[in-house]
């Protein structure tokens, strides 16, 4: 492994993002979700919490506000929601990875931090990443920012497999490292195979822990981690699906599955389901916190879409971080408590003003805001209540479709989401706005929608089409921007 030369591409990627990050333009940035300073970001990576913060790594090319041969962006935090931009981690600069460093995990083992990630190499002409030679391979630091290469550690089997990615790692209560990642087989049918190591050099492929399903010829990004109840989730970013009704619509789609793991085999218990139901959503990566709780973060975007922020040399964030658990065969994700330290103002609206009639009522027109209210659907006559954003949302109950619809209309990205609800119950509904993005929190957490939106006009109005809407308990939060001047 050339050393230096990895130091060097580091220091050329850092200084490129130091010089060109205020050409950025923030009309549409995040305020506090995390987004590279300058650039492309997709799949989080190595999230995780090692010496003393939590790291969040993630796929990034800092030339360009376009995916590119892959590197490692890396921020830290002590709390999961005010982010310390750091040096880029990883360059691509051996042989194995001359393509990408593409996505992986991290870990702490022995007062060090281990990333492991895949290394892509193109075998034909480049741009064409569907034949490819891809390994595992390791790195190491010992201050958490600074990454030396410890080379290639796991191989296909066999020559001819193209899809061989995504390793995330954990350790288990002896010691054995494990990793999952996802392959496509020879008979072109995607699995999740299963490594496990002692000494992190040196693994022996011991499973195959899920075999294709529904034509899936590869299964990007995958994780494995234990709830309460000693259920294990595996999420998956399964290639290749067809759409089903209201669901599985986006170009890639996350899906979760939870059921029992006896070290080799899983046994799924439920359904296997798309995690959130917004359009902008991929490649979950989970970590454990030091008090216990699970916490996940995916990308927030979405391939093959139009990525209109390219201009404004910025593309793309990551979620807000999600705390998970396990109820009635389901899985809840609710913000984590962390957020609550953004909020600087609290307004409550009355009973009376945030009951509508075929009317319309401003509640706010700032970017970084948190709204939480409830309905009862069956009370309301109106065809359609909800809140809009600008020119570019409308987040509204649909009395015809019986869905809550996610409804992006700008119009040069338009398109729609929905959820079916049970229409006898009372919904709580829980948003976050962040200027160009909107993630909502249903009935506790057991759905999720999250979209991004291109308009500038932060206006978010209450509305009720053709009818009478009661929105209960409708509070808003103004917000701290701690990412958007960091
Ligand atoms: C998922 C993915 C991964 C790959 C990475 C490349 O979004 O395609 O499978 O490692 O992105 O950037």
């Amino acid at each position: 492994m050339d050393q230096k030369r990895h130091q060097e591409l580091v220091s050329k990627a850092n200084k490129f993002v130091a010089e060109h990050m205020n050409e950025v333009d923030k009309k549409l940035y995040p305020h506090y979700h995390l987004t590279p300073r300058f650039g492309w970001i997709n799949d989080p990576n190595g999230f995780c919490y090692a010496l003393g913060k939590y790291h969040i790594f993630y796929q990034h090319y800092p030339y360009d506000a376009k995916w590119g041969p892959m590197h490692w962006g890396h921020a830290t935090s002590t709390d999961l929601v005010h982010w310390e931009h750091q040096d880029i981690a990883l360059a691509p600069s051996e042989d194995y990875d001359r393509d990408g460093c593409f996505s992986g995990s991290a870990i702490e083992y022995d007062g060090k931090l281990y990333v492991i990630y895949t290394g892509h190499k193109v075998l034909v002409e480049a741009g064409d990443d569907s034949i490819a030679r891809e390994v595992q391979a390791l790195a190491v630091s010992e201050d958490g920012i600074h990454f030396e290469k410890l080379g290639v550690v796991i191989e296909p089997e066999d020559e001819g497999i193209h899809h061989f990615r995504d390793p995330k790692i954990w350790r288990d209560e002896t010691g054995l490292f494990h990793v999952v990642f996802g392959a496509c087989n020879l008979k072109h049918e995607g699995e999740i195979r299963q490594y496990t190591s002692k000494d992190l050099m040196h693994w022996d492929l011991v499973s195959i822990v899920k075999e294709m399903e529904d034509n899936a010829f590869m299964y990007e990004c995958p994780d494995f981690f234990e709830v309460n109840d000693h259920k294990w989730v595996l999420a998956t970013s399964p290639m290749g699906q067809a759409p089903v009704g209201y669901t599985r619509n986006n170009t890639s789609v996350n899906s979760w599955q939870a059921g029992t793991f006896d070290g080799k085999k899983f046994t799924p218990e439920s359904k296997l389901y798309e995690v959130d139901r917004g359009h902008d959503f991929y490649a979950t990566q989970s970590t454990a916190t030091p008090d216990g709780r699970r916490i996940v973060i995916a990308w927030q975007n979405m391939w093959k879409l139009p990525f209109l922020t390219y201009g404004d040399h910025w593309c793309g964030c990551l979620t807000l971080p999600r705390e998970i658990s396990y109820k009635d065969g389901h899985l809840y994700q609710k913000p984590v408590r962390e957020l609550q330290s953004l909020r600087t103002k609290e307004y409550k609206v009355s009973a009376a003003n945030s009951c509508l009639k075929s009317t319309i009522k401003t509640l706010t027109s700032n970017a970084a805001t948190e709204l939480t209210f409830s309905v009862k659907p069956a009370d309301n006559g109106a065809e359609q209540y909800g809140i809009a954003i600008g020119n570019s949302i409308r987040l509204f109950f649909d009395r015809q479709t019986k869905t809550l619809t996610m409804f992006r209309c700008d119009l040069n990205a338009t398109s729609y989401r929905a959820l079916e609800l049970d229409w006898d119950k009372e919904h709580q509904l829980h948003i976050f706005i962040d200027n160009s993005s909107i993630e909502v929190f249903i009935d506790g957490g057991h759905d999720t929608m999250t979209t991004n939106f291109f308009g500038t006009d932060h206006t978010v109005t209450l509305y009720a089409t053709n009818g009478q809407a009661q929105f209960h308990d409708l509070t808003i939060y103004d917000l701290e921007r701690p990412m958007f001047g960091a």
